[in-house]
């Protein structure tokens, strides 16, 4: 499997439950590595853009206004197979359905508010980097 990037957020209700470190740590020991992080305040504008293919679904509104209510960490990771392990460690959507030892699992309470996001897939990846993130701002891989 080769190295890729992924896109990470770590949501309102984590930053303001102040498990920003716990949740990075299990970045870093599952192996993936912070090669671009910031915090930021996100406009509706911003979340909306970010958010755009679930637009006509019926929760959107609650996302977007959920995702603007207090800042976020926004964060490139790398490291072999890093999209489909970084969706094994956050867990399912919906934190009830999430395995034990999770992200979800152990951060989050409902599907609305669920600790983090995670980039599908790497078209999504690219995009989602690319979004939030100068090319400049990615650090090559530490070695
Ligand atoms: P989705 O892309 O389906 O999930 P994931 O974050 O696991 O990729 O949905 C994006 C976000 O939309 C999800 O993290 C939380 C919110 N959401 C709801 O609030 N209610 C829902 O029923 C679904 C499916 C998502
Ligand atoms: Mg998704």
């Amino acid at each position: 499997m080769a190295v890729q990037r992924t896109f990470s957020i770590i949501k309102p209700d984590a930053v303001a439950k102040n498990v920003v470190g716990e949740i990075t740590s299990r970045f870093e020991k599952a192996g993936l590595r912070i090669v671009a992080s910031k915090m930021v305040q996100l406009s509706e504008r911003e979340a909306g853009g970010f958010y755009a293919e679930h637009k006509e679904r019926p929760f959107f509104k609650d996302l977007v206004s959920f995702m603007t209510s207090g800042p976020v960490i926004v964060q490139v990771l790398e490291g072999e197979n890093a999209i489909a392990l970084n969706r094994e460690l956050m867990g399912a959507t919906n934190p009830k359905e999430a395995e034990a030892g999770t992200i979800r699992a152990d951060f989050a309470v409902s599907i609305d508010e669920n600790a983090v996001h995670g980039s599908d897939s790497e078209a999504a990846a690219a995009r989602e980097i690319s979004y939030f993130f100068a090319a400049t701002e990615v650090c090559d891989r530490i070695r």
